[in-house]
């Protein structure tokens, strides 16, 4: 079928609904932004000046914890995390499978080696008693993701990192503001590992991340790594180097850019949720896999993200009326070529096979309207339709 799209991004099905689109937040901002990039630059001071330390006092009240260490990246927030606790060469992690590669690439940059997790078999999240049946003598920590801004199933997860003494390392890059049990997603274990990466819950204009704990001495040694192990970082003496660190420090245009984003956090999250339920009465009998509705506001709804078989038609049937979908992930790490020499074979994880052949995720970025979310479900409901009348039509045999 020829693609009804046209070179505008308007189908003659209506305007575009892009996947993500923040131009929108940024031209309401944009003010407040402008302003505060401008006192960055009438300053110049561009490395760890007064908007990182305000934005880290700032994370920390909001995610109600005691330490926020910026770093450049989500994947440097893992990664400097796992150093500062103590990962290192030939010790064992637990991660998910169904995840992006960040999470156990940050393993792999130490020396460390992944242990692929599968999924609970309905969610998307990591299986704790998968988890448990793959941990061995040299299994030092568990990475769970939440993934999509749904908590991982914490209680099993934290009750078995007790029992087995590992380090929980939250991966909360697509959760920013969401709970577990009324607590800050990236409080309940050792650290918590964000991303500002544009596409997140908190979107930096680049890239952007935080460490955040509870343990004053994991936070310092954070704060020692990310700059170059310098001893100045951490109250000692400039030069002094009593460690082989990193340069992951987060930028200061970022910074003064994320303070003018993050009094907005909850509500924008508060409307990712309003789509979500909007999404959820449309398409309830549809027969499509839909994910958890959160009572609670625990799940912040970075993606929203169907299951179905006819994944890549529904994706193509969208694509024709200019709705933009991506599927997150189409491979799971355990059979990606970059982890191949840990010897996993397909089969191996069932569950994490399944979801990444049959996962859609559709637009639920806070901006949308209601007519928007409404024209995306009357879509896919219209697929849905088609498709049970050419499945009758063929039972009849007409
Ligand atoms: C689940 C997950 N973990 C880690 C990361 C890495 O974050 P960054 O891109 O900021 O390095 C991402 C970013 O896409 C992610 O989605």
């Amino acid at each position: 079928m020829k693609d009804a799209k046209a070179s505008s991004g308007r189908s003659r099905f209506g305007p575009e609904i892009p996947l993500i689109d923040l131009r929108q937040q940024h031209r309401a901002l944009q003010p407040k932004m402008f302003a505060a990039l401008r006192q960055v630059f009438d300053s110049s001071v561009f490395v760890m000046g007064p908007n990182v330390r305000a934005f880290e006092e700032e994370m920390a009240r909001f995610c109600e914890v005691k330490h926020a260490v910026g770093v450049a990246s989500g994947t440097d927030a893992l990664m400097l995390s796992l150093a500062a606790l103590g990962i290192k060469h030939g010790d064992e992690v637990l991660v998910p499978s169904f995840t992006y590669t960040a999470t156990a690439a940050a393993v792999c940059h130490l020396g460390a080696r992944p242990v692929f997790v599968d999924c609970l078999p309905h969610g998307f999240n990591l299986d704790p008693a998968d988890a448990q049946r793959r941990i061995t003598a040299r299994t030092r920590a568990i990475i769970p993701v939440h993934l999509y801004g749904e908590a991982a199933a914490m209680a099993e997860i934290l009750a078995l990192a007790q029992h087995h003494d590992l380090y929980v390392v939250e991966d909360v890059a697509q959760a920013a503001g969401g709970r577990w049990e009324g607590k800050m997603l990236g409080t309940l274990g050792h650290t918590g590992c964000f991303s500002f990466y544009p596409t997140k819950n908190l979107a930096g204009c680049g890239e952007g991340g935080m460490v955040t704990t509870n343990d004053d001495d994991v936070a310092d040694r954070v704060r020692l790594l990310r700059q170059q192990g310098d001893a100045a970082a951490v109250g000692g003496s400039k030069y002094a180097h009593p460690a082989v660190g990193y340069n992951s420090r987060l930028d200061e245009l970022q910074a003064a850019i994320l303070r003018t984003k993050l009094p907005h956090l909850e509500s924008w999250n508060g409307f990712r949720q309003e789509h979500a339920r909007q999404y959820c009465s449309r398409l309830k009998d549809s027969g499509i896999g839909l994910p958890a509705l959160s009572r609670d506001g625990s799940h912040v709804y970075c993606l929203f993200t169907l299951r179905c078989a006819q994944r890549d038609e529904v994706k193509g049937h969208l694509r024709e009326r200019s709705i933009g979908t991506e599927i997150y992930y189409p491979l799971p790490l355990h059979l990606q070529e970059a982890y191949r020499y840990l010897g996993y074979q397909e089969g191996d994880l069932p569950v994490s096979e399944t979801l990444s052949a049959q996962v859609l995720s559709i637009p639920v970025y806070p901006e949308l309207t209601s007519e928007q979310v409404d024209r995306v479900s009357e879509a896919i409901l219209e697929f849905v339709h088609g498709r049970a009348r050419i499945e009758t039509e063929e039972a009849i045999g007409r």
